[in-house]
């Protein structure tokens, strides 16, 4: 692959391609010495329209440890503001002869056209409500370091659906890897079409979370409910957020995720959220990191072989 916009084109023998090469970096990262020369010489490029801490902070810590030059643009500074739409903008930074650039946009589609676009590496740090990608890897990497494989499991995604690029890249990954999908959340936070996904959809928590071996979280996401129905907090945490009285329908050593950030007291009760024995939420970040490198490292590779065709 050329860029990393979404799950969707990737083939399971490139997940786990993916997957193994982060394992080695989560080794890299837990070592003294954290460093790699695998992007030297290479300049990467963040750009984020929307805003980040997870995914900014770990391209920015992936891209040093790889020996990459970084420079994170900032669009709240940037010449945006003064009318400049987002492909001008693009143009001009390809300009400069970057190798990767990291890209958030608030629109669904907006980080395939910029792709098309540049001459380097794209990597989709989220857009709109359509992919979120290294976000399902990290994920994937969690749950596989966890349950010990990463097929013939049963996930639950809870929440807010409709909004949510998190739950629409999870949903493709692990059903590519042949998993059980369920997702559950009020019939007006979940899209149409789902099934076509071959998901379980629940608008009942008991019995969406029964046997799950794996419980994903999603937060109630407001800035994309552009004016339409938004419900009571209360409420939705007393129907939808995860206490221990509805966790125990999932297995007994059933894992607990959160792709954050995180609004404790309405989609997770604090304290399953900080419970080290259910919750991996700080092992999904940490795996960020190490999934981040080795993305990277994997596009270099590929864009260092065409550019050698080329030559
Ligand atoms: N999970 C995630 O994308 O978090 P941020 O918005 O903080 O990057």
């Amino acid at each position: 692959q050329r860029h990393l916009l979404g799950i969707e084109p990737l083939h399971p023998v490139e997940i786990t391609a993916i997957l193994d090469k982060a394992e080695e970096y989560a080794a890299l990262n837990r070592s003294a010495h954290k460093q790699s020369d695998a992007l030297k010489g290479l300049t990467q490029i963040n750009m984020f329209f929307e805003n980040s801490t997870r995914t900014q902070a770990s391209f920015e810590l992936a891209g040093k440890r790889l020996g990459a030059d970084v420079m994170n643009m900032s669009m709240q500074s940037s010449s945006l503001k003064k009318g400049e739409t987002l492909i001008d903008t693009a143009l001009t930074l390809n300009a400069m002869h970057p190798d990767l650039l990291v890209v958030r946009h608030p629109n669904s589609g907006a980080v395939n056209l910029l792709a098309e676009k540049v001459n380097c590496a794209v990597l989709n740090a989220g857009d709109g409500r359509h992919e979120h990608p290294t976000q399902a890897l990290l994920d994937a990497l969690t749950i596989r370091r966890k349950k010990g494989r990463l097929h013939r499991l049963i996930v639950a995604i809870c929440g807010d659906i409709a909004h949510s690029r998190v739950a629409r890249s999870n949903l493709i990954l692990l059903g590519k890897m042949e998993n059980r999908v369920r997702l559950i959340g009020p019939p007006t936070l979940m899209p149409a079409g789902v099934a076509e996904f071959g998901c379980e959809v629940y608008d009942d928590m008991k019995a969406g979370l029964q046997d799950a071996d794996v419980v994903m979280m999603l937060r109630l996401q407001k800035e994309r409910m552009d004016g339409g129905f938004i419900p009571s907090e209360r409420e939705y945490y007393h129907r939808y957020g995860l206490d221990a009285e509805k966790l125990a329908h999932a297995k007994p050593d059933a894992i607990v995720m959160h792709p954050g950030p995180m609004n404790r007291g309405v989609e997770i009760d604090g304290t399953i959220a900080d419970d080290i024995n259910r919750s991996v939420i700080q092992e999904q970040v940490e795996m960020g990191v190490a999934v981040r490198m080795a993305a990277m490292d994997l596009l270099a590779r590929n864009l260092k072989a065409s550019r050698a065709g080329e030559g």
